[in-house]
C-alpha cells in the first residue's frame, strides 16, 4: 500500500522545525513504526525516533499523530492509508524536543522518581524467602501495574501544560500502584506527599490521560483513589480535597452542590469576602446560582443512600471509586487489542 505522512521535524542544532512530507510503499500490515523504519532506511537516515520492542510493551515509541498521542508500534497504517488521510506526526507534548519524534524524558523519570517507586516493606532485616500473598489482595492495583511508562497520558496532559511542576498522570498512577499494595507500609507519608503542592489536587479532570494511555491504565481513576484514601486518612488540608468533602456533604444534606456556598465553607469567610468583587462581575453577567438552594431535591434520600451503601459496604477511599474497568475487560475477553 502507498502510505503517506508528514512529519515535523527538529534540528537541535540549527534550531529549526520544518515538516516534511513522505510517500513510501508499506505492507499492508504496517504500523506507524513500520513506515518510520521504511522512511529511515529508504528516503533518510536522518530521521529520529525511539524504539525497541516493537510490540507495546517497553514505551519507547510514544509520539503524536494528528495531535493526539499513539505508540508507534500499536498504530496500523492500513486504515489511515484506505482513506486517503496524510497525518501529521510530531513529538510527543509536555517534554522538551531533542530531535524530530525524540522527546527528553528526563523530567517524566524524575516525577517518577520523587514518587518513591518502590514497595516500601518496613522490614529491619531482609527476610530470607520472597514475601507471597495472595493475588487477588492485586486486584485494586492490577490496572495501575500495566503502566509501560511510555509517557503518552503526560503528553495530552491539561494541568502539566499550565504547571510542568504538576506531578502529573503516569507518576501518580504509579503512586497508586504503590500506596494500594497491601505491602507497602508507608502509605500516610506518601498521600501527604502525593497531596502537597503539584500534586492530586492539581489535576483538571479532563481525562485526556485515560483517553490516550495505550494499556488502558486510566491515570485519571488513579488520581481519583489516591484523593479519596488521602481524605480517608483525614489528608484534607488542599483546597482540592476540602472542595470535595463539601460537594458530598452538600450533596447529602440537600441534593444540590451548593457552589455559592463553597467559597466560605473551604476557605472561610475573609477569604469569601475578599472574592466578592469578582463575585459580583459575575453576578452581572448571571452566572452566580442562588446562594442558598430554593428546597431540598425531591430525590435528595438517592443521594443520602448512597453515601449510606458507600459506608455499609465499607468502600470509603479508593474502593468506592467507580471506574471503567476497559484494561481488566481487555485481558479477560482478548478483543483483539483494541
Ligand atoms: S485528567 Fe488530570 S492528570 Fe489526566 S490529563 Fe487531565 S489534568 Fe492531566
Ligand atoms: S499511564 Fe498509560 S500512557 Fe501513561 S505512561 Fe503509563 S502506559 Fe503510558
Ligand atoms: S517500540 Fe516498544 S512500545 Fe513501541
Amino acid at each position: 500500500m502507498q502510505v503517506a505522512l508528514k512529519i515535523w521535524r527538529f534540528d537541535p542544532a540549527a534550531g529549526d522545525r520544518r515538516l516534511q512530507e513522505f510517500e513510501v510503499d508499506a505492507p499492508e500490515w504496517a504500523t506507524l513504526l513500520d513506515v518510520l523504519d521504511i522512511i529511515k532506511d529508504r528516503e533518510d537516515g536522518t530521521l529520529a525516533y525511539r524504539k525497541s520492542c516493537r510490540m507495546m510493551i517497553c514505551g519507547s515509541c510514544g509520539m503524536r499523530m494528528d495531535g493526539g498521542a499513539v505508540l508507534a508500534c500499536r498504530t496500523r497504517m492500513a486504515p489511515i492509508a484506505e482513506s486517503g488521510q496524510v497525518p501529521v506526526i510530531s513529538a510527543m507534548g509536555n517534554l522538551p524536543v531533542i530531535k524530530d519524534l525524540v522527546v527528553d524524558m528526563g523530567p517524566f523519570w524524575s516525577k517518577i522518581r520523587a514518587m518513591r517507586p518502590w514497595v516500601e516493606t518496613g522490614y529491619e532485616e531482609m527476610p530470607e524467602k520472597e514475601n507471597l500473598i495472595a493475588p487477588e489482595l492485586m486486584d485494586p492495583i492490577k490496572k495501575e501495574a500495566l503502566c509501560i511508562m511510555c509517557g503518552c497520558c503526560v503528553s495530552e496532559c491539561n494541568s502539566m501544560e499550565s504547571d510542568p511542576e504538576f506531578m502529573g498522570p503516569a507518576a501518580l498512577a504509579k503512586g497508586f500502584r504503590l500506596v494500594g499494595d497491601p505491602r507497602d507500609r508507608a502509605t500516610v507519608e506518601r498521600l501527604q506527599a502525593y497531596s502537597a503542592r503539584h500534586g492530586i489536587w492539581d489535576c483538571t479532570r479532563c481525562y485526556f490521560c485515560n483517553e490516550r494511555c495505550p494499556k488502558g491504565v486510566d491515570p485519571r481513576d488513579a488520581i481519583a483513589k489516591l484523593g479519596a484514601e488521602s481524605m480517608r486518612h483525614g489528608i484534607d488540608s488542599d483546597m482540592g480535597a476540602k472542595h470535595a468533602r463539601w460537594f458530598v456533604r452538600s450533596a447529602m444534606t440537600t441534593g444540590w452542590l451548593r457552589e455559592t456556598e463553597l467559597v466560605p465553607k473551604t476557605q472561610g469567610v475573609r477569604a469569601a469576602l475578599k472574592e466578592t468583587k469578582f463575585a459580583l462581575s459575575l453576578a452581572r453577567q448571571g452566572k452566580v446560582p442562588l446562594p442558598f438552594p430554593p428546597h431540598v431535591a425531591e430525590n435528595v434520600e438517592e443521594s443520602r443512600l448512597l453515601f449510606d451503601v458507600v459506608k455499609v459496604q465499607g468502600r470509603d477511599g479508593a474502593a468506592g471509586i467507580v471506574q471503567g474497568e476497559r484494561a481488566l475487560s481487555r485481558i479477560e475477553h482478548e478483543n483483539g487489542g483494541h
